[in-house]
């Protein structure tokens, strides 16, 4: 799908169809007034007899209308006027596009940028409308073997009033595709079964992605290779499953040879069972999604590449698959980290940890300019936040501070947690430098402290998105976030 921002008025624009925005008590935008003058009325008296309510994404489609060059027009309801924020803007745009999908309808031309909207740019409104639009474009039918869906929408236009805000609006829309195809690229591999995206496959998705960007480079580090830098805790993780590790490493140089790079770390544990700790059955098939993080720091890169970011990035992966077996860890089982410290694995089923922790030594080497990790880490965090937001925690308040904000711009938002030094007792162990689990109070919290004894020597920000990274029920499926914040994150950066 192409999308574009012109500024052509409503009465002179040729289209398939016309996208006009009436509120709730009745009341016609700028746009619907101006071609319902044109059109003897044919909005207006619509809306009077009340079989159109302006109810937030109810659409209406008004076929052939008189007196203009387009041949539809649809109404789509904006709600209450007070009420419209950026949330429901985007909820908005998600509904014109079911609605266009229903249809035959090739291009459609939007004069939704018009809605006033506080403290909100026109450029804000195209970023916002466009991603939510691509957001509700995304399918997930590869897996299927017949009637796969094709969306006859092939362009979208903006219509914006100003020829000044162009630029602006045009480098939104930049910004907007490049999150869109990050999210496209983490949504589709986070749906993909434990089966079929196994480390090896995410190791050569990474490196077919960096095919088509000079600045971007891929180096795998296989089982053999992990064990000369000794990361034995990470390995503890990979040994009870057929499927070999893999620590994949992404490098993106779009600034200067000696800038220090932005280190995105992501948890790629391809199936989450438990370990020998197993999980129970139910709902055990959405542990395919506990590689979310990788996929969120893997969809990243293509956002960063696509959008020629003049910084350095690098991503690290270590991608495990987490199964009980002869070979796999004990309860009680004592390994040694990449960093020389010892751990008791209580819970091999506490194994989102046990990886990154290598991963996050191995960080080091890079010295970087901040380390974030994003990983599906705790079921805690999806009691304490929802699924609304992810769980920000931080040696370097700056930083938690900077995550927060690239939450509130992207949409995609974070809320803090405490690293206090208080609960680094929870993670006592008897016989080891520390214990892999925290016991049963603030999990999220522990979880994170674990973390921190492994990140001393840089700042550092953990993302818990396990409440945030899929969908369950119906709407089951991967959602592409963290995308939007880490690639807001970067670009602000810049
Ligand atoms: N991948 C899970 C966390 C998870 C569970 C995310 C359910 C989303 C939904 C992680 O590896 C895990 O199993 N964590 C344990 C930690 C516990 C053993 C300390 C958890 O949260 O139960
Ligand atoms: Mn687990
Ligand atoms: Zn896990």
């Amino acid at each position: 799908m192409d999308i574009r921002v012109k500024t052509t008025q409503a009465t002179s624009q040729k289209s398939a169809c016309l996208i006009v925005a009436i509120h709730e008590k009745r009341q016609l935008s700028p746009s619907a007034k101006a071609l319902d003058s044109l059109c003897n009325k044919r909005i207006s008296n619509l809306v009077k007899k009340g079989d159109f309510d302006g109810k937030l994404g109810h659409t209406w489609l008004l076929d052939n209308p008189d007196g203009i060059p387009a041949e539809r027009i649809m109404l789509v309801g904006c709600g209450s006027k007070k009420k419209l924020n950026i949330k429901t803007y985007r909820k908005m745009h998600g509904h014109i596009l079911n609605a266009l999908k229903k249809t035959n309808i090739k291009d459609a031309t939007l004069y939704t940028a018009e809605l006033e909207i506080k403290d909100t740019s026109t450029a804000d409104k195209i970023r916002h409308a466009s991603e939510a639009i691509l957001e509700t474009s995304y399918s997930f039918d590869e897996l299927k073997s017949s009637h796969k869906k094709t969306i006859t929408l092939k362009n979208i236009t903006f219509n914006i009033e100003n020829k000044r805000d162009l630029p602006k609006a045009q480098q939104a829309l930049k910004t907007a595709t490049a999150i869109a195809t990050g999210m496209d690229i983490a949504r589709r591999l986070g749906n993909l079964p434990g089966n079929i995206c196994t480390p090896n496959y995410l190791a050569k998705q990474a490196t077919n992605q960096a095919k088509s960007c000079k600045k971007t480079k891929v180096t795998v580090l296989g089982e053999a290779e992990m064990k000369k830098l000794k990361m034995g805790s990470l390995l503890s993780v990979s040994k009870g499953s057929r499927q070999p590790p893999k620590l994949i490493v992404i490098e993106y140089k779009g600034g200067k040879a000696k800038d220090k790079p932005y280190v995105l770390v992501g948890k790629g544990v391809t199936f989450d069972t438990g370990g020998i700790s197993l999980k129970p059955g139910a709902a055990m098939d959405e542990m395919k999604f506990d590689m979310c993080g990788a996929a969120g720091v893997i969809g990243t890169m293509a956002a960063v590449s696509k959008l020629q970011l003049g910084i350095n990035v690098v991503a690290i992966v270590p991608s495990v698959e987490n199964m009980p077996d002869g070979a796999a860890s004990r309860p009680g089982d004592i390994v040694t980290s990449m960093s020389g410290q010892t751990i008791e694995i209580l819970n091999t089923d506490a194994e989102g940890r046990l990886i990154l922790c290598d991963a996050l030594t191995y960080a080091e080497k890079f010295n970087p300019k901040t380390v974030i990790d994003t990983a599906t880490l705790t079921g805690a965090c999806v009691v304490a936040l929802g699924s609304h937001c992810s769980a920000v925690l931080s040696n370097n308040d700056k930083l938690a501070q900077e995550l927060l904000n690239a939450g509130s711009t992207s949409g995609d938002r974070t809320w803090q947690m405490p690293l206090w030094e208080d609960y680094q007792d929870q993670l006592k162990s008897n016989f080891a430098d520390m214990a892999n689990i925290g016991g049963r109070e603030a999990g999220t919290i522990t979880a994170a402290c674990f973390l921190a004894r492994f990140t001393k020597k840089y700042k550092w920000a953990h993302l818990d998105i396990a409440g945030v990274a899929w969908h369950s029920g119906a709407r089951k499926g991967a959602t592409g976030r963290p995308v939007p914040l880490l690639t807001q994150y970067l670009m602000n950066q810049t």
